[in-house]
């Protein structure tokens, strides 16, 4: 059985060490050697969440889960005894983080999110320092990671690189999972779940995210994580998008498609005062100049498309800005000090939803849910009962 007990907390203890249910015994390996039985817990393709490339792999049951769990997890987290028992978790498992393009919160987060749950973590996240510069295949590193660990967590330049591996995962007799940390300008669905997160959690005394209007701003032509956040509104019911980008960085047109396909009601401007007023929330991104060409970035004024005092003005007094960071002159840092700036919580949201996809993806939640039962019982309750 998996090591939890949990010293000094009644309801936790009485609950540590539950067995995995039967169902989830073709997920199990158990080493039979030793005397006192540790069940490995295993990724299974087919059984519940395997490979996270792009946000069609989660919809409205699994998107609720997560953020139920993440909340769970964090609360958890706050007293010692529950931050051991998440400890307990997964100390057998390993993580790789492949990240050859920079990254600083979403590496640290998913590394911590790993540590989290007790897993130990390898990294690599300068591509010249692996066997890549002496030739060999990106199949063949992947291939090589995947000897080691039991879940691949990589960002890369290129778009479609972990579908690449996931797709190689799938031919070979020992895949393990791949999470996709952003690829190329193309998709980044973890980031998406953290910004499901932060939306549900800022939404939750106003009915959810069902029905609000959500302005997207900035870079939403180049932006990844807009584009995957475009893709899960399909799972909320009535919610109206306002794209405001300066023209040539205007949503794509795949994006458009989709949501005319859905049914999602959207619109696009430049006038970012004229929208403001019926926000309910407001999504701003950065230029992404790492794409430019030549230069294309420098040739746009940002100033109507940045956040200062004066929009706060006009924002909603219960509408909030949300960023995936980093920021660039788009949002002023005097906006900080608002209530209604959200985006360093949702920075410390995706450390939490990054830990729970996790979870699911090892198929433990069955336990984390024992244990915040357990730990939102009064001491003692069980006993006296
Ligand atoms: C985003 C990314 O890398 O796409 N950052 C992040 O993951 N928090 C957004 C960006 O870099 O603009």
């Amino acid at each position: 059985m998996l090591a939890c007990a949990l010293p000094g907390r009644r309801g936790l203890a009485h609950r540590a060490g539950a067995r995995l249910p039967a169902s989830r015994a073709n997920r199990t390996r158990a080493n039979a050697t030793q005397s006192v039985t540790e069940t490995l817990v295993l990724p299974t393709r087919g059984a519940g969440l395997f490979h996270v490339i792009d946000p069609h792999v989660f919809d409205r049951a699994l998107l609720d889960e997560l953020c139920d769990l993440a909340t769970r997890v964090r609360t958890l987290a706050k007293s010692e005894v529950g931050a051991r028992a998440l400890r307990d978790l997964l100390p057998t498992r390993r993580a790789m983080l492949y990240f050859t393009q920079p990254s600083t919160r979403t590496f640290l987060s998913f590394n911590n999110a790993c540590h989290i749950l007790g897993m130990r973590t390898s990294e690599i996240r300068d591509p010249s320092t692996s066997s890549e510069v002496k030739g060999e295949s990106f199949d063949d590193s992947i291939r090589t990671f995947s000897s080691y660990v039991d879940v691949i967590i990589m960002r890369t330049k290129e778009a479609g690189r972990a579908a690449q591996a996931a797709k190689l995962m799938d031919s070979i007799p020992r895949p393990v999972p791949v999470i996709n940390a952003g690829s190329g300008s193309d998709q980044h669905p973890t980031q998406a779940l953290l910004d499901i997160y932060t939306l549900a959690r800022s939404f939750t005394a106003r009915g959810g995210i069902d029905g609000k209007v959500i302005g997207m701003m900035g870079d939403l032509k180049r932006g990844r994580t807009v584009r995957s956040l475009c893709y899960l509104m399909r799972h909320y019911e009535g919610v109206r998008l306002v794209f405001i980008a300066p023209p040539q960085f205007a949503m794509e047109r795949d994006i458009k498609t989709y949501l005319d396909h859905h049914g999602i009601a959207y619109s696009e401007t430049t006038q970012l005062d004229a929208v403001l007023p019926e926000l309910d929330a407001l999504y701003v991104t950065r230029m992404q100049t790492e794409w430019d060409t030549a230069g294309e970035s420098r040739a746009v004024d940002l100033k109507p498309f940045s956040v200062g005092t004066h929009e706060l003005t006009l924002m909603k007094r219960d509408a909030f800005i949300m960023h995936p960071l980093p920021r660039g002159p788009e949002i002023d840092p005097l906006v900080d000090h608002d209530p209604r700036a959200m985006y360093w919580r949702q920075e410390r949201n995706g450390m939490w939803m990054r830990v729970a996809v996790l979870i699911k993806i090892f198929g433990v939640e069955h336990i984390v849910m024992a244990l915040a039962a357990a730990d939102s019982e009064p001491p003692f309750a069980g006993r006296l009962a």
